[in-house]
């Protein structure tokens, strides 16, 4: 017993070492949020998994085979939907009515801030949450939490050849066979072998009057050699995103590693506004919309929140009026919803939104 306690100690010291290493960051109160060592080695791993299945799918080898057989089985392009949340999913009912009945053509993803009070999910996104981290604002983990469901999606079924990142406060103006029409055209099954030209849908802007300071967030000049200002770019966060781009997405190592860092100015910082948009615009300028699919109402925004709608503007006007876009598509999301419109828009729902 006597000569067996050394070793139980030591290795309590160790397993307390490991366990202080792996929960230091949730442990330790973040003044100023950013990105742990030990979350990105997971990530890491996580992506290039990603890749590695996407890269067995599309290229050679006895991996190839057994997709084939799937395929002929049940051969449907499919829509991955990333939920992204750290609250409750209150217009659970509306994305239920706008999916159901399409079980074949979608997956549903959600990443949910452990941290934050959500409890319930409800359909249709029960048994859909990954594996998710703890997630602020003004600090890369939204661009990690994404690059995330990303990863889950693309590894969890090859079919799915669409990206549309959601939130909670997000909510759709157009049914399902619709959007799906739209993004994949009359002909779904030609969509596999289109893939090389699918667009993404992302904002993509370069004349934003806040960008040199949002450039300067981290320091100056700390974002070159990488990213040239000429070159950084900000959009919207939500973004469907094609599955080529996605995978470049998951690949990339360059720009992560400046946009990982630390804010100084946490009132200019906005990594996930920025990381997507500069990284495609860098990377395939002409494969992207520049537009996003997903309309939000800046007029009169504070403290970097948009305007948020209350039940008694909830209409078919306004459904109309938020559907009406400058690109080629409209917009088929819409934020933010405060919870008090559920009510409202499902009544709508069947009559305005979901008639095309
Ligand atoms: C989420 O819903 C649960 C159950 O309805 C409730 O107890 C909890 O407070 C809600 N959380 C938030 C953040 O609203
Ligand atoms: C956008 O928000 C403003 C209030 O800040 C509101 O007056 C306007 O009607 C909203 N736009 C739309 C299209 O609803
Ligand atoms: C479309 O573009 C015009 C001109 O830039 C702008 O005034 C208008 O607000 C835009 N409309 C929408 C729906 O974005």
């Amino acid at each position: 017993m006597a000569s067996s306690s050394p070793i139980v100690y030591s290795s309590t010291l160790l397993l307390s070492l490991a366990l202080i290493f792996i929960f230091a960051p949730e442990i330790l109160p973040s003044q100023n949020p950013f990105f742990s060592p030990h979350d990105d080695h997971d990530d890491l791993a996580l992506f290039n998994k990603a890749l590695r299945s996407a890269s067995s799918v599309h290229g050679r080898g006895h991996r190839r085979l057994r997709i084939s057989r799937l395929a002929t089985k049940n051969p449907t392009p499919k829509i991955a939907f990333l939920f992204l949340t750290n609250s409750n999913l209150t217009f659970a009912p509306l994305w239920d009515r706008f999916l159901r009945g399409h079980a074949h053509l979608y997956n549903i993803y959600v990443h949910s801030d452990p941290f934050s009070a959500v409890q319930i999910f409800p359909p249709p996104f029960e048994s859909h949450l990954i594996p998710s981290k703890k997630t602020e604002r003004a600090s890369p983990s939204l661009i990690a939490a994404e690059r995330r469901l990303l990863a889950r999606a693309i590894l969890d079924d090859p079919f799915n050849l669409y990206f549309a990142l959601i939130s909670q406060h997000c909510v759709p103006l157009h049914s399902f066979p619709f959007l799906y029409r739209s993004l994949l055209g009359e002909n779904p099954l030609r969509a596999f072998t289109s893939q090389p030209r699918h667009r993404s849908f992302i904002e993509i802007l370069s004349d934003d009057p806040n960008l040199p300071e949002r450039y300067a967030a981290r320091g100056d000049g700390v974002m070159l050699p990488e990213v040239p200002f000429e070159e950084f770019r900000v959009g919207s966060q939500f973004f469907v995103l094609a599955k080529r781009h996605a995978l470049l997405v998951l690949a990339d190592r360059k720009l992560w590693r400046k946009f990982r860092l630390k804010c100084l100015n946490l009132d200019s910082c906005y990594p996930e506004e920025h990381y997507f948009p500069t990284l495609l615009s860098m990377a395939d300028p002409e494969g992207c919309s520049r537009f996003t699919l997903t309309n939000v109402n800046w007029t009169g925004s504070f403290d970097g929140h948009p305007y948020t709608y209350e039940a008694a503007e909830i209409s078919a006007g306004l459904v109309r009026r938020l559907r009406r876009s400058n690109s080629s598509y409209p917009y088929f999301f819409a934020r933010k919803f405060s919870p008090e419109c559920l009510p409202p828009l499902m009544d709508i729902a069947e009559d305005v939104i979901f008639r095309d």
